[in-house]
């Protein structure tokens, strides 16, 4: 193979050298394209472009292979515990017994967050979507600990502010549910794994604790392991560009769970859930659904199916509809909708116009059923994911900090008015 590409433009052949990562994949490195051509390449929802190189997340989207740091998702999924899986995600390497008893002690003792926060809290009005708190709270933590504006700090000085962050989310999470219950706000405890307290803090009572089962915080596991990273996704990009600014950790991860928001991403799963809802109280019609789907002229998607990335199936969907029979079962839950996805996934893949186009289930099809199983309501499916995706922010943010990257500035193709004179408002 040529060590350089070669581009024709106006007659002229310019060489561009060809970037081979240590999965084989490869790129034109065309960052001096319009210094030499005066060209830009246009490329709509970066389809075909490498924003960065990164040393995260390995995925193969036509043969359905995610990786964190070259570990399969499918052993990380089965055997470790989710702040494994965000240490190894963050710092690169999974933890040694030291290391991991350092790290979740220092979460532990960042779980709180200020009392003042709580004003913010109570002052959402009430059925105010989770999301929109989130962001803001997570945003807000860079007030009450204003040294993370400088983020030229020494190593150590960042570390503080990505183990508040990890040690603070669940708590914001979980206090933007009570809170749009009006119900009090439940404190974390020691005493819990990180699980263990997200659910205590959901579900408990000031006046009475509920014991954290088991299953749901085995099943939460998994489930916040699958989403820990995925490499350039909208949220990760969003982080990455926010943060290539210069704009601190809170600053920029608040940025990406306002990404993460919107049905085409994160917020499928909340979506899929009402979609699985509005097919049950339609009578159930799956060819009905999978109709309207198809059709160019309506709207509606099927909200959990296709992915940008995934061609041939979502590995981590793979792993979600297991679990989600498995906690179903040992929970004694019979959900009609998950009848529903699983009929509508079987006409799916049988469709012409689904295996055409490559469209599969994503992670977002069954997780909403999970999650519905273990009490967690709709509003705060997409809570879960940034709860799962956080290690994966950071970690891109860190990475592209300690690599020093230049600001983010796409270019674009003006296709606006050419330059015309002002006219006064009265001869208009
Ligand atoms: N239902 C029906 N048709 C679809 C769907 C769908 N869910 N997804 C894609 N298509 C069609 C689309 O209309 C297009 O058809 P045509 O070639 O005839 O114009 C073709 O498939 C390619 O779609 P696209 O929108 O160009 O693909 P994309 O890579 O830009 O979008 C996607 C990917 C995930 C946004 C899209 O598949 C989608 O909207 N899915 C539903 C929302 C969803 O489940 N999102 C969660 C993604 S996984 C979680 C995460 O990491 O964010």
């Amino acid at each position: 193979m040529s060590e350089n590409a070669k581009i024709i433009l106006d007659g002229e052949t310019h060489e561009f050298p060809i970037v081979v990562g240590t999965e084989n994949e490869k790129a034109i490195d065309i960052s001096k394209l319009r210094g030499a051509t005066g060209y830009i390449t246009l490329d709509y929802g970066f389809k075909n472009t490498g924003s960065t190189s990164s040393a995260i997340t390995f995925l193969d989207g036509e043969k359905g292979i995610l990786r964190y740091r070259g570990y399969p998702i499918e052993q990380l999924a089965e055997h470790a515990e989710f702040l494994e899986v965000a240490y190894l995600v963050i710092y690169g390497e999974l933890p040694t017994k030291p290391q991991y008893e350092k790290f979740k002690t220092d979460i532990v003792r960042h779980t709180l967050v200020h009392e003042d926060m709580k004003h913010f809290l109570e002052a959402y009005p009430r059925g105010a979507h989770p999301m929109g708190i989130a962001a803001s709270m997570v945003c807000s933590l860079s007030t009450f600990y204003p040294e993370s504006q400088d983020t030229n700090r020494e190593a150590e000085a960042v570390n503080l502010t990505i183990i508040r962050l990890l040690a603070k989310l669940p708590t914001i999470a979980a206090w933007s549910h009570k809170n749009s219950l009006r119900h009090p706000f439940v404190y974390p405890q020691n005493k819990y794994s990180y699980t263990e307290n997200f659910m205590h803090m959901m579900f408990s009572m000031p006046t009475e604790e509920s014991t954290p089962d088991p299953i749901v915080s085995k099943a939460l596991n998994k489930l916040l392991i699958l989403h820990a990273d995925h490499e350039q996704n909208c949220s990760a990009s969003t982080v990455r560009i926010v943060g290539s600014s210069h704009a601190n950790l809170y600053a920029s991860v608040a940025a990406g769970v306002t990404a993460l928001w919107g049905p085409l991403h994160g917020g499928a799963n909340q979506a899929v859930i009402e979609m699985l809802e509005a097919i049950k109280a339609d009578g159930g019609d799956v060819d009905k659904w999978i109709d309207k789907a198809k059709d160019k002229d309506d709207t509606f998607r099927l909200m959990g199916f296709g992915h940008r990335v995934y061609k041939n199936f979502d590995p981590r969907a793979t792993i979600i509809k297991k679990a989600a029979d498995d906690v179903l079962d040992a929970l004694g839950i019979d959900d009609p909708v998950l009848d529903i996805a699983k009929k509508l996934e079987k006409v799916a893949l049988e469709d012409e116009y689904f295996v055409k186009r490559g469209l599969y289930p994503n992670v977002d099809f069954y997780s909403g059923i999970i999650y519905r199983a273990i009490g967690i309501p709709t509003e705060m499916f997409t809570v879960m994911f940034a709860l799962g995706r956080l290690p994966g922010w950071i970690g891109q943010w860190k990475e592209m900090r300690e690599n020093n990257e230049p600001i983010g500035r796409p270019r674009q193709v003006y296709t606006g008015s050419n330059k015309r004179d002002y006219v006064s408002i009265e001869k208009r």
